[in-house]
């Protein structure tokens, strides 16, 4: 069962070690040689300052002296020098951005993976769960810039650190009452600025299912999915007013939370002044009442002068290290989250085959739902039978399916392969041994034969499974026509790409359930987008299609499961009828109705009712 997961009110930055620790280990992991390069680079830019200030003085040192020698061949050798280290700065300073971008683009490759591999072992619960997509979306987005930013951060707060420590120790020889009062002094001002990152996260956190939200209509709006219904419709106009609504509830918060850092800002600028203002006002007092010399009050002064900016550099520094640390926690817990998804992934083997399976008091309640979906339903089902669901819109049949698939594990009761219950059994390898063709089966934008090969990917390099898969699909036909056969690409967003008929699409989720080749076959209202031809035809040889496999059909088509081996019956999550067509009618309970209405409706019209007889494609 998918747990929600709540942030905890105060992050402690006592995790600050660890993300960092994990975000060097991400950099490391995605892109090692820019990474150093990188650091080399900023080490060697940020010593580069007090090189050149070393040469500045050599080189008018070498102007004093060749003024009175009449000699300027040293002075031409500094200035090469000087040019030189200038040019290689420059140059470094250059490739620094470029392979940063590089790194940027790496880091976000290896962050983006694991984020795959978290949505790669996540159950379908969890798909279903809002707060599952919350936590997606927040580690989207600090996955991308922040791993990168915390290590910059780490590195400019150390470089700035070396520099607060510099002046410090000058400082301490001129008045060392200034220390304290400057480093004491500036706490107020970190703890104000980050607040302000605080209030930050916050508004980002508390905003993602609203901007979820809005995402989602500007998919609506610019997908070609839903542009057929945007346009039939004119929805545009409806749909912008509605992004604009959401939108403006973003900026309505971010209104708040500006003014809210602008106050912060402002006492942190208030803080600074006084940072600075403060410890001059001191040094005039004391050269005023005579307690320092004029020499010693400029040494104070340029000290306070140099200290201001270094300072100001390493709360910058901190608190966009705190702030990193706030998002990318988020990132940390979520890809953190996979070990614990495949633990609960645990368990045995899948029985390879099975003579029964069975329900037994099964229930299930969707997450958040009150009402269960299915209550205590038992039934079995034979290998090598044709066994058929039916019931109204909302009865529990796809909910049934779902959990035979191990979608879903049920709250109460059991599945059972013979005797193996399947909550010992290990999710994946249970879904091995099934075929599913699902009612809102996947288009895949891919070529035709990944279209069909998805259904068992291992056998994507074996085209003639995949044409014989196509075939009992009574795919193959189409196909052939296609410009470029099975290689060619499905959706025409793409250059080159073709559009498929919905039918002939659904041909091709069956074409998948064919190449599975699973023992379990559930096919959920495989032929809606059928024409009556093709549905006929499939069902007329679904037996010998299917032969030795067992096949669990759901259809809303009367016809189609009349000839089932057995009929169960779904009413609002219960099992309410079972039996043979025959059994079913002879009961005249609910399925007697729902048949003889669609037959009523064919019956009505004696050429139609004739014809469907003949057919057999109708009751
Ligand atoms: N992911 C979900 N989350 C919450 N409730 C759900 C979810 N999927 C289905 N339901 C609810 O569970 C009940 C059974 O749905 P299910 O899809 O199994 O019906 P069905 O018999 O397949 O209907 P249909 O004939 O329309 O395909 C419905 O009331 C539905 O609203
Ligand atoms: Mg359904």
């Amino acid at each position: 069962m998918y747990d929600v997961w709540k942030p905890p009110e105060q992050r402690p930055l006592r995790q600050l070690p660890g993300l960092l620790a994990s975000s060097l280990g991400l950099l490391w992991e995605s892109a090692r040689t820019e990474f150093v390069l990188v650091a080399i680079l900023q080490v060697v830019s940020g010593a580069m300052g007090g090189v050149l200030l070393v040469l500045v003085k050599n080189l008018l040192d070498a102007i004093q002296a060749s003024s009175a020698s009449q000699d300027f061949g040293p002075v031409l050798g500094w200035l090469g020098v000087l040019g030189v280290l200038t040019l290689l700065t420059t140059f470094s300073g250059s490739m620094q951005w470029e392979l940063q971008r590089i790194l940027g683009e790496q880091v976000d490759r290896r962050a983006m993976l694991r984020i795959f591999e978290v949505a790669g072992v996540a159950s379908l619960e969890a798909f279903e769960t809002p707060d599952f997509h919350n936590r997606l979306e927040r580690a989207w987005i600090s996955s991308g810039s922040r791993p990168t930013q915390i290590t910059q951060s780490l590195l400019s707060l150390m470089s700035s650190l070396a520099g607060v420590l510099g002046v410090v120790i000058a400082l301490f020889a001129v008045l060392p009452v200034l220390v304290p009062l400057l480093l004491v002094g500036s706490v107020p001002v970190l703890l104000l600025t980050a607040r302000g990152s605080k209030a930050l996260y916050a508004f980002n956190f508390g905003l993602t299912p609203l901007d979820r939200r809005r995402m989602y209509i500007s998919r609506v709006l610019t997908h070609r999915e839903h542009a057929h219904e945007v346009i039939a419709f004119g929805l545009a106009g409806f749909l912008n007013a509605r992004w604009r609504d959401l939108h403006d509830q973003r900026l309505a918060e971010m209104r708040t939370l500006v003014r809210q850092r602008m106050w912060l800002g402002a006492l942190s600028s208030l803080g600074n002044t006084l940072l600075f203002v403060a410890p001059v006002a001191l040094v005039s007092y004391l050269l005023v009442n005579g307690t320092m010399q004029l020499p010693q009050a400029v040494a104070a002064a340029t000290g306070i002068l140099l200290l201001r900016p270094t300072l100001q550099g390493v709360i910058w520094s901190a608190t966009q290290l705190y702030e990193c640390a706030l998002f990318l926690e988020d990132y940390e817990q979520f890809v953190r989250m996979k070990d614990e998804l495949v633990a609960e992934h645990g368990g045995g083997p899948a029985p390879a085959s099975f003579s029964t399976l069975r329900l037994e008091s099964v229930t299930f309640n969707y997450p958040g739902v009150e009402a269960p979906a299915l209550r205590n339903v038992t039934l079995d089902i034979g290998a090598g039978q044709v066994v058929a669901l039916v019931g109204e819109n909302g009865s529990g049949k796809t909910t049934l399916a779902k959990l035979l698939c191990g979608l879903y594990a049920p709250l109460g009761g059991r599945v059972l392969w013979d005797q193996t219950d399947t909550a010992q059994v290990k999710p994946a390898a249970l879904r091995k041994s099934v075929a599913v063709l699902f009612q809102d089966f996947c288009k895949y934008l891919l070529d035709v034969s990944e279209n069909i090969g998805v259904g068992r990917h291992e056998r994507l390099g074996d085209p003639d499974s995949i044409r014989e898969a196509a075939e009992h699909a009574g795919a193959h036909a189409f196909i052939r026509d296609l410009p470029e056969g099975y290689r060619t690409l499905l959706g025409p967003e793409f250059e080159g790409g073709h559009n498929l008929s919905i039918g002939q699409w659904q041909r091709m989720a069956l074409a998948r359930a064919f190449l599975r080749d699973a023992p379990l076959v559930i096919l959920d209202e495989p032929t809606a987008a059928l024409d009556a031809r093709a549905e006929h035809e499939l069902f007329d040889s679904m037996r010998t299609l299917f032969a030795g496999r067992t096949v669990l059909l759901i259809s809303h088509r009367f016809s189609s499961v009349r000839s089932a081996d057995r009929i169960y019956v779904l009413h609002k999550g219960e099992l309410v009828e079972q039996g043979t067509h025959e059994q079913l009618m002879q009961l005249n309970g609910q399925y007697a109705d729902l048949f003889t209405l669609q037959a009523a409706a064919y019956q009505s019209n004696g050429v139609a009712a004739e014809a469907a007889e003949r057919n057999g494609a109708v009751p």
